[in-house]
């Protein structure tokens, strides 16, 4: 009998899968006509869009693991569809996250100096186009696996044949994840690295925002952003790898979904301080209440994330 919690999380994949390539082909879109009309803040539009679409892909991500948890025993789907379709969407989602990436150092940029670095937008852009290539590739494999109907030639075969795990490379790294004796605690050594450099940077610029540390000029604490998103990214690849490694014990798991909605809130912090208040330059930044309020609720999620991944062994019975 399926839990609420892995129903709520098949149903979600249902109606977040097309984000990815619908999102991919707007943000496009818009990165064209700005482009084609030499227009700043539309270009700003698709750059922000590919960073939403970025965060947004990870929930695809993370409630297809959820999907696949829920359905891996229904004799009616083949597990060999399933990891078909979940090696492309691993595929699609890497690239996807290094576009919204890039996206932002360009908004970041242009921030601080008014401009990104030449060749910064085209490369989001391009990135964006092979996200998209490769998110086509995944969603019509997820198509596939509840929909014989349209099934290619060799999609049909690949589904016929006896469950082979060896060939899927996200189950050869969640094998890896498991039984290395090094690649866990090496992948929490740069987890806890990543969490101290984000939560350490997000902590000095939101302190500066309310008013502590008045001397230092603003300017000075938004430098450091990029070092906190590097930490992000850190802590992006390897929970991913621990979510590989061992969904179940995750999904099943009421603090972890607390840590993710949590993280979702603290990282829109990151968006807000590159994106909006657009008219301010940065070195006049003068704090308002919504900043005010912004960095207390990002300090606030920040510290239900780390309350709650330090109770995933003991409220929620993951290692
Ligand atoms: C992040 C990129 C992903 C995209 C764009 C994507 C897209 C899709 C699409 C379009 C479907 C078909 C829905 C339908 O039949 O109407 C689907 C189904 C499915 N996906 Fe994904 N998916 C992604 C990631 C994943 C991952 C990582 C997994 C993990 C194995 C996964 C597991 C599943 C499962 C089990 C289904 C069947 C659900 C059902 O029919 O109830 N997906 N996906």
């Amino acid at each position: 009998m399926p839990s609420i919690t892995s129903l709520n999380l098949a149903h979600l994949h249902l109606i977040l899968n097309h984000v990815p390539t619908v999102g991919s082909v707007v943000a496009l879109g818009l990165l064209l006509v700005a482009f084609v009309r030499r227009d700043e803040p539309l270009k700003y539009a698709g750059l922000e869009a590919l960073f939403a679409i970025a965060v947004l892909t990870l929930l695809v991500y993370m409630t297809g693991i959820g999907a696949h948890q829920l359905l891996r025993n229904q004799p009616e789907l083949s597990e060999n569809a399933i990891n078909v379709h979940h090696d492309a969407a691993l595929a699609g989602f890497v690239v996807t996250e290094f576009a919204g990436f890039v996206a932002w150092i360009a908004l970041w940029q242009s921030r601080r100096r008014g401009r990104a670095a030449r060749g910064l937008v085209p490369a989001a852009a391009l990135l964006s186009v092979l996200a998209l290539a490769l998110m086509g590739r995944a969603a019509t494999l997820g198509g596939d696996i509840r929909h014989p109907e349209i099934r290619t030639d060799v999609a049909a075969g690949d589904a016929a044949a006896a469950d082979d795990s060896e060939r899927f490379v996200t189950r050869r790294i969640s094998a890896y994840m498991v039984n290395s004796t090094w690649a866990w605690p090496a992948a929490e050594t740069v987890h806890f690295l990543g969490l101290s450099l984000s939560f350490g940077v997000l902590l000095a610029v939101n302190l500066r925002i309310l008013g502590v540390m008045r001397q230092v000029p603003f300017a000075d604490v938004h430098r450091l952003l990029p070092w906190g998103m590097l930490g992000f990214g850190a802590n992006l690849i390897t929970g991913m790898l621990f979510f590989i490694g061992q969904p179940k014990q995750y999904i099943d798991s009421a603090p972890f979904y607390w840590k993710v909605v949590f993280l979702m809130i603290a990282g829109a912090n990151f968006l807000y301080l590159t994106v909006f208040k657009k008219g301010a330059a940065v070195d006049r930044w003068d704090s308002n209440m919504a900043d005010k309020a912004m960095a207390v609720s990002s300090l606030l999620a920040w510290l239900i994330v780390l309350y709650a991944g330090r109770m995933l062994p003991f409220i929620g019975h993951a290692f």
